[in-house]
């Protein structure tokens, strides 16, 4: 294993990010400026108002880089510049100058396990004989039988299907993780290191505060490229507790070498004035694992997807919590606390299922639906457990509103690689990126100028638009304002978890001058002494908490 260079932990206060509440824009998704119905930068900086008024400290941004979007934006063929369906570089640093004249920090989104195979590093890779410099930055090799026509190795692509793929009339394999457009470069090429350093000065150069770094667990394979019998899975199903050891461990994922090409970025990083980080996407077990990447050299922070994989159950969310503040502070690294984003059924479908918290790859319309209004009842009360919980918290855009998957989107309009590649048998990621309902009864729900979106919004998405919920008291949107102010009010990101006695299926910590409590079960409960100062739903009053809600008390 290798050690960190140094052990000395930086003093925690000044650092932004240690607490930050952190928004995920996908831009294809949040708003459409020009009305061709694919949200774009120009939408982000229409609606920064919205985002200022929100209470965050800072907003990541999917992909908006060039790309044919096979991936929607994961498939990247020019990592400087913007995608003329998102906009310009200019429209990039508007927005950036706007954001920061707001305190809200920026984060963008780095793709450095693949390029797209239009990028012109492929195109010339494939111009280029076997064997040659053009070809050394991806991983192409010769495939396996008589004449080469088996593949190098059994790897399956995360999207489904095989890891390898030949191009029209070549003899040489190349490997994707992902799907055939998604060519894996080879991190063990020094050429490809030194292109993603200066990747990473361009947007520092242009002021990013940071990176979310996707697939940082599967830039290097073990050497050789074995064969593995287990299934090539990012998002696994199991949540922690229930996980056996060996669960997403192929030679394809975590393997210790990646770690160094972390430190380089890290000092990279650090030679910048401002305080600027990265953010691991890495789905590595266990917690001691995942920890690793948030050495105090390396990344600052990883989600934490145990916590997303959790189900509603007081037990097992107590356990994962202090699972992970416990392997966070052995690094000196914060805690992340994440319930959806754009891989994921959005937290509100899950937990309105009988299951609560299954299923996080897909709903289909064939599957069990979920029920939205206990799914929101329960999502508003995590919301509340999330929110206190100290260290740093994503909101994936939509989850201040208690936005709902689509779980019954005819297949005609997917587009997730995986549902095609799968043949629909993985239903895909598409109802969880269904364009935003800011306006009742606009066209496009106020998603932009006319009616046009990527993907259709089901017709329940206009009570959850923006503007029915804006100053609506028990709107899920205001909860989110309430949370966020007190959050910010009382320093809870910078506090600490003291668990208090409670009963089973109820969470009860303090945490500074906060006591939260949650109910999990569906009988009420008595509530702990101290004066509610917010609470998912009404209370009954009596000193009574009901089921699958949360209370936020002073403590007495
Ligand atoms: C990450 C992204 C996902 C993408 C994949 C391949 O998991 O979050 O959306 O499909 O990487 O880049
Ligand atoms: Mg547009």
């Amino acid at each position: 294993m290798n050690l960190p260079t140094h052990t000395t932990i930086a003093s925690a206060a000044g650092n932004w990010w240690r607490n930050a509440v952190i928004y995920q824009i996908y831009p294809r998704s949040f708003a459409d400026a020009d009305g061709d119905g694919i949200g774009d930068l120009p939408g982000i900086l229409s609606r920064m108002e919205y985002l200022a008024a929100l209470g965050v400290d800072a907003l990541w941004l999917s992909p908006f880089y060039r790309s044919p979007q096979t991936d929607a934006g994961y498939d990247v063929s020019d990592y400087r510049d913007v995608d003329p369906l998102f906009g310009t570089l200019d429209d990039f640093d508007r927005l950036l100058q706007a954001a920061h004249a707001r305190d809200l920090r920026i984060i963008v989104d780095l793709v450095p396990n693949h390029t797209s195979d239009e990028h012109a590093w492929f195109r010339a890779a494939l111009a280029s004989p076997p064997g040659s410099v053009e070809r050394a930055r991806y991983m192409f090799r010769d495939g396996r039988g008589a004449d080469g026509s088996e593949p190098p190795n059994n790897w399956q692509s995360v999207f489904g299907g095989g890891a390898w793929s030949r191009a029209e009339g070549d003899r040489q394999w190349y490997l994707h993780l992902f799907d055939r457009k998604q060519p894996d470069l080879d991190w063990n090429n020094p050429e490809v290191r030194t292109e993603f350093e200066s990747v990473l000065r361009f947007w520092l150069d242009r002021g990013v505060d940071g990176f979310r770094v996707d697939v940082a667990h599967g830039l290097i394979k073990a050497a050789g490229l074995p064969d593995w019998a287990g299934e090539t899975s990012m998002v696994d199903g199991a949540p922690a507790q229930d996980a056996s050891d060996g669960v997403n461990r192929g030679p394809m994922w975590d393997q210790d070498n990646v770690h160094a090409i972390y430190r380089d970025w890290r000092r990279i990083l650090d030679s910048y004035p401002g305080d600027r980080m990265m953010v691991a996407e890495a789905w590595v077990r266990p917690q001691s694992r995942l920890a690793r990447y948030v050495r105090p050299d390396e990344m600052n922070q990883a989600f934490n997807f145990d916590y997303l994989l959790a189900r509603w159950n007081a037990p097992m969310l107590r356990t994962i919590i202090d699972a992970s503040l416990a392997a966070a502070a052995e690094v000196g690294a914060p805690a992340t606390w994440v319930t959806s984003n754009h891989d994921t059924v959005r937290i509100t479908s899950r937990l309105g299922l009988s299951h609560p918290g299954i299923r996080p790859k897909g709903i289909s319309a064939a599957d069990e639906q979920p029920d939205e209004a206990l799914g929101l009842r329960r999502a508003r009360a995590l919301a509340m457990l999330t929110l206190a919980l100290p260290g740093s918290a994503y909101i994936y855009q939509g989850e201040e509103l208690g936005l709902p998957e689509d779980t019954t989107m005819p297949a005609t309009f997917r587009q997730d690689p995986a549902f095609r590649r799968t043949g629909g048998r993985e239903i895909g990621r598409d109802g969880c990126r269904v364009p935003l309902p800011w306006v009742a009864g606009a066209p496009s729900l106020g998603f932009g100028p006319g009616a046009a979106t990527w993907l259709p919004q089901p017709e329940g998405f206009a009570g959850y638009a923006v503007d029915r919920q804006e100053g609506a008291p028990d709107s899920t949107l205001e909860l989110y304002h309430a949370l966020l102010r007190l959050r910010r009010e009382h320093g809870l990101g910078r506090g600490a978890v003291r668990w208090q006695a409670s009963p089973d299926q109820v969470l009860v910590f303090d945490n500074g001058p906060v006591r939260v409590v949650v109910n999990l079960g569906t009988d009420d409960v008595d509530l702990p002494p101290g004066t509610p100062i917010a609470s998912s739903l009404a209370l009954p009053g009596e000193g009574r908490l009901p089921g699958n809600g949360a209370a936020w008390l002073s403590v007495p």
